[in-house]
């Protein structure tokens, strides 16, 4: 298959671009490097020994993105990754985060279909399930209210991206609902780069055992749950990528629209996390309770047999591999790429 993926040079991208090389496939990225460098994609490259396309290009430039498809076609499929992503920021900068998640997925499936290309695969967020849905979160459960503009901007995504299903019988999707992505590749060459003061756990874990950072604190030990702390689902970084490989390949022969968790179905809490980072790594990692962040859920984690029986995926990394793997990750680039 010849697959685009927009944002192919960050996080998710990069890691899901080494599983999709690995099987065959050509890829082309599509990317403004606003959270990313190209030196990703070259470290890609050197994982696979495979070459890959890329674009600089702001997926809102109409005109740019619809002479990638041109120079490239038939393009497969596309996979959607690009998007600013941090939940905090999105409070502060909501027109940033609706302008630049929107109107991004909006330019491309208006190009897709320009170009005759009717397959999506859309990175949407457990985010979607909002405050209201119990867990194990189902994929047929409504989608809940959501608490920040990020959120929304997810939501907004999927509802888009059902209603041109709807109406363009050539035009498919799946959308992937991920829950806690962490780890990285095992060669420690690609892994996550957050920018500044990480928001997510397994980050800051990382920076704090490397001293980078004083100490972790977990916010709330109060809540409801085993003992105090939130519980979530973490799913390994190269397991989510395999799951794109297995959507792409449903896309090329089921129409319409489906939905897919993309967890393992086992919550784990932040203190467990924080003490089996410790014990598979044999490192310290200083942390003190805090107050409760605003916005967070006792639990959350998903109902993964939809995934299981459709897709024919299922999560086969434990949290012990997320853990050895992101601070292999870290150690190897203590400065990011
Ligand atoms: P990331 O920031 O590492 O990757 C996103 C990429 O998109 C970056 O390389 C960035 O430069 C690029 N980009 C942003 N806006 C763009 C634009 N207008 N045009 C072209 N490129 C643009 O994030 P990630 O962690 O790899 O996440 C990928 C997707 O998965 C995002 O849509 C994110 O919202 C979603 N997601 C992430 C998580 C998570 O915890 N990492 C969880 C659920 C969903
Ligand atoms: C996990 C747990 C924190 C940092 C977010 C987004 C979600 C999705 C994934 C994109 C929580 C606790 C964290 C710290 C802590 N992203 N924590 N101290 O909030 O479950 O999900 O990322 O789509 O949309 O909301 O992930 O990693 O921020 O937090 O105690 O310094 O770790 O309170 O319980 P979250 P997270």
């Amino acid at each position: 298959m010849k697959i685009v993926l927009t944002g192919g040079a960050g996080y998710i991208g990069t890691h899901t671009a080494v599983v999709l090389l690995q099987n065959g496939n050509d890829v082309i990225t599509v990317d403004n490097y606003s959270n990313s460098t190209e030196e990703a994609l070259r470290r890609v490259m050197l994982i696979t020994g495979k070459p890959l396309i890329m674009y600089d290009c702001d997926l809102r430039d109409e005109r740019k993105l619809e002479r990638i498809f041109r120079e490239n076609g038939p393009v497969d499929c596309v996979i959607h990754f690009a998007g600013y992503k941090s939940v905090g920021e999105s409070v502060t900068h909501p027109i940033e985060y609706y302008e630049n998640n929107i109107h991004g997925t909006l330019s491309l499936i208006k190009c897709m279909r320009a170009n005759s290309v009717g397959s999506l695969i859309f990175s949407s967020s457990a985010t979607v399930y909002g405050m209201e849905n119990l867990s194990p979160c189902r994929e047929s459960m409504p989608r809940g209210h959501c608490i920040n503009p990020y959120g929304w901007t997810k939501w907004f995504s999927e509802q888009i991206i059902e209603d041109t299903v709807k109406a363009d019988r050539s035009f498919s999707a799946v959308i992937l609902r991920y829950f806690n992505p962490a780890g990285a590749h095992e060669s420690g060459l690609i892994g996550e780069e957050p920018n500044g003061i990480p928001n997510n756990l397994m980050p800051y874990i990382t920076q704090t055992a490397a001293g980078k950072r004083e100490k972790l604190i977990i916010f709330g030990n109060d809540y409801s749950t085993p003992d105090g702390t939130c519980r979530r689902d973490f799913i390994h970084v190269m397991d989510l990528a395999e799951a794109h490989m297995k959507a792409a390949e449903y896309l090329m022969k089921h129409d319409g629209l489906e939905i897919f968790n993309i967890g393992t179905g086992m919550p784990y809490s932040v203190l467990e996390v924080v003490d089996m980072f410790q014990t598979a790594n044999c490192v310290s990692v200083p942390y003190e309770f805090g107050n409760r962040r605003e916005g967070d859920i006792p639990e959350c984690w998903a109902d993964v047999k939809k995934a299981d029986e459709q897709l024919g995926w299922k999560a086969r990394r434990s949290l012990s591999d997320m853990c050895v793997d992101a601070w292999n990750w870290q150690r190897k680039n203590p400065d990011s790429y």
